[in-house]
């Protein structure tokens, strides 16, 4: 499969090239709106951290809420199930940023991967470890093998800058005993996070713990296999938010996207893919992202249904 990976990764960059109407980059985090949304990167990492790979793969990108499947891990590793009595595992059918589930559900976020459940992970993170953003990127940097992984902190200063939403989901998670950290300390972890820049090489060779069943690259266990096909099941049914059943249908993967134009996603003992294009739906999943992942699921059979 090896080589045809390389040539199903060649047949779709051309594909997606020919496909016009890419959408549009997230313009509400202002230093993201300056990408070309034509950039299209895609890799494939194989369970032993061969990577193949087409178009921009190399270039580091923002990796935005692509981060939250990694904190969720290494937030599990820490303390198990203990993390579940902050954060549900329902999806929300609401879009990633909203509010108005959390004061029915008593600031207990539907789950990890909407802004508020992934604030609730950093806030467990930032408890158990004292430092989640560079627990975060150390992590990275160790599965990927590219220790110049690092926080983009132009991106973070510009989230900064414009976090009225997350800093109210905060607050507001807060007043119900749901937070443990400060709230500033906790936006700066959580802004720090998704300011990480990543390629689509770094991130495929970054989740393939979730391929191994919870193997790190060096061997060591990270998760128990339950518990990465359990990470994995959240991805599948809340990684792309209210579009997360159209995902499924069309791509039949795990998958968690990122506004910076990222998604992951996950072929569990098989391999890891991450696409590349900055330009969103109106979900904030990226357009070319979406599409290259159907096609990359149709033309290689590989899927969990
Ligand atoms: O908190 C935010 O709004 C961003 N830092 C991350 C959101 C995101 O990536 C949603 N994904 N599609």
């Amino acid at each position: 499969m090896s080589d045809s990976f390389q040539s199903v990764l060649d047949r779709i960059a051309g594909e997606i090239e020919a496909t016009p109407g890419r959408g549009r980059p997230a313009d509400y985090i202002p230093a993201l709106a300056a990408v070309d949304p034509n950039r299209f990167g895609m890799a494939v990492a194989e369970l032993d951290g061969t990577v193949h790979g087409v178009g921009d793969w190399q270039q580091p990108f923002s990796t935005q809420s692509i981060t939250k499947v990694f904190t969720l891990a290494l937030a599990l590793a820490q303390e198990d199930d203990e993390l579940w009595e902050h954060v549900g595992r329902e999806p929300s059918g609401n879009p990633f940023n909203s509010l108005v589930q959390l004061e029915y559900e008593n600031g207990i976020p539907r789950n990890p991967f909407i802004n508020a459940g992934a604030l609730v992970v950093t806030d467990r993170l930032q408890f158990l470890t004292g430092d989640a953003s560079g627990t975060l990127r150390d992590f990275l940097r160790a599965e990927s093998g590219n220790p110049d992984l690092t926080f983009d902190l132009a991106v973070a200063d510009s989230e900064a800058a414009h976090g009225d939403r997350n800093a109210a989901l905060a607050h507001f998670m807060a007043s119900y005993g749901n937070i443990t950290c400060s709230v500033p300390e906790l936006l700066d972890q959580y802004i720090r996070q998704c300011s990480i820049e990543a390629s689509c090489g770094d991130l495929a060779l970054a989740a393939g713990f979730l391929a191994r069943h919870g193997i790190r690259a060096d061997g060591s266990t990270l998760l128990s296999r339950s518990r990465a096909k359990q990470v994995n099941a959240v991805m599948l049914t809340c990684g792309t938010y209210d579009a997360a059943g159209d995902f499924a249908h069309r791509v039949g993967l795990p998958g968690k996207s990122g506004v910076g134009g990222g998604i992951i996603a996950v072929v569990p003992g098989r391999c890891t893919v991450c696409v590349w294009s900055p330009g969103l739906d109106e979900r904030g999943n990226s357009v070319a992202g979406v599409a290259a992942l159907d096609r990359f699921t149709t033309h290689t059979g590989l899927s969990i249904f």
